[in-house]
Formats: structure tokens, C-alpha cells, sequence
């Protein structure tokens, strides 16, 4: 069973995220690739698909929603997840009392969940390096309601765990297809 793990990022934080959910698939027995969605020149020959993206001003990014998009019909036929990469901070909660993994979706989540009708989608923390950003987000960062963002928060065990958790799904359709004629 051959999996693609499809991501976009634009400072790196995405990229460990993908990367770290292709080791445990493969950890997990199944095959995996993991390339940045631009640069994936075909769908085929893949039996399923995780597809994640880091978060900008609310929306994945462009080069991962055209991706989707491009495929819709062949990522749609296999089992697919998605997920985001984003929020930042310590927080938990929103000011608003809302778990900030809820209220962090974004509203592009709801229009790949038509397209594809993934099995899932996850919300990770993502990380954010203030001396690699470039225009105009080193601007927006630049505001002081922003200026506490700073840091890799990301975690490893909720990133690992959901991977597992992928793996754990899709070892029925390995073992259906090693049985297909
Ligand atoms: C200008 C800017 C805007 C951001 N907007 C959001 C947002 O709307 N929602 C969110 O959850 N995270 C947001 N983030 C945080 C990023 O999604 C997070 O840093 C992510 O892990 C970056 O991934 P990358 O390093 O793969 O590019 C923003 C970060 C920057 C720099």
C-alpha cells in the first residue's frame, strides 16, 4: 500500500509535519512518499492520500488548495486525510472559551471537505521562526497583538498519534488489496 503525503509550507514547520507523519506510516508497515504538493507530478499508482497545509490569514495555502483541486477525482476515490498546520502559541483555549484546535480550522477545510469527503482532518500546532519571515508577513507579525507568537510549538505526540491512527485505518484496505486478484 503506497501512500502520499502532499504538504505545503512556507517556513519549514509543515514540511517536519509531513515528514514526521510519513515515518510513522512507514514505521506502521505501509509505504510512504512524502512531497510538497507543487511538485507532485501525479496521483497515480497511490492507494490513499494525507494532504496538509500550513495556515495563512485563515486559509491553506494556495499551491495546496490547487493540488486538491487538480486531483479532486482520483484523491477523492481513496481514503484521504487532511491537516492543518496552525495556530500558534501556548494558549488551549480562545479568548472566547473555544478549544483554539476548533477555532483554528480553516474556512478552506469546508470546501476540500465537499470536494473529497476525507475520512479526517486534524488540527497541529505549528511552529513560527520570527528571523526567517519575509513580506508581508514580518509586517503582520510585527503588530503587537502578535508579538508573543514566537517558538516551535508543535507536538510530537499529537502529530505521531493521529499518524498512528491513519495507519491503524488503512491496514484493513492493505490487507483487502494484498487479497485482489
Ligand atoms: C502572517 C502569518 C499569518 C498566520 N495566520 C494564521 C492563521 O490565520 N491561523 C493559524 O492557525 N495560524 C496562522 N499562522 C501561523 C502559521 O500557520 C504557522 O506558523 C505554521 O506552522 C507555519 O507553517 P510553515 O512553517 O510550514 O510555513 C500565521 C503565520 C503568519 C506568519
Amino acid at each position: 500500500m503506497r501512500i502520499l503525503v502532499a504538504y505545503e509550507s512556507r517556513y519549514g514547520a509543515t514540511e517536519g509535519i509531513a515528514r514526521r507523519i510519513g515515518e510513522v506510516l512507514i514505521q506502521q508497515g505501509l509505504s510512504a512518499d512524502v512531497v510538497r504538493a507543487r511538485d507532485a507530478r501525479s496521483v497515480e499508482g497511490y492507494d490513499a492520500f494525507v494532504i496538509g497545509s500550513a495556515v495563512f490569514i485563515g486559509s491553506w495555502m494556495r499551491e495546496a488548495v490547487d493540488f486538491v483541486k487538480r486531483n479532486a477525482p482520483a484523491l477523492a476515490a481513496r481514503p484521504a486525510w487532511l491537516f492543518s498546520s496552525g495556530p500558534i502559541g501556548d494558549e488551549k483555549v480562545d479568548p472566547r472559551g473555544r478549544d483554539v484546535k476548533e477555532s483554528a480550522v480553516p474556512k478552506t477545510i469546508a470546501e476540500l471537505q465537499k470536494l473529497l469527503a476525507p475520512r479526517g482532518h486534524a488540527v497541529f500546532f505549528g511552529a513560527l521562526d520570527r528571523k526567517k519571515l519575509r513580506l508581508p508577513d514580518s509586517l503582520i507579525m510585527g503588530m503587537p497583538a502578535f508579538a508573543k507568537y514566537d517558538g516551535d510549538f508543535r507536538d510530537w505526540d499529537d502529530i505521531t498519534g493521529w499518524a498512528e491512527m491513519v495507519a491503524g485505518e488503512l491496514a484493513p484496505v492493505a490487507a483487502a488489496s494484498t487479497l485482489e486478484p
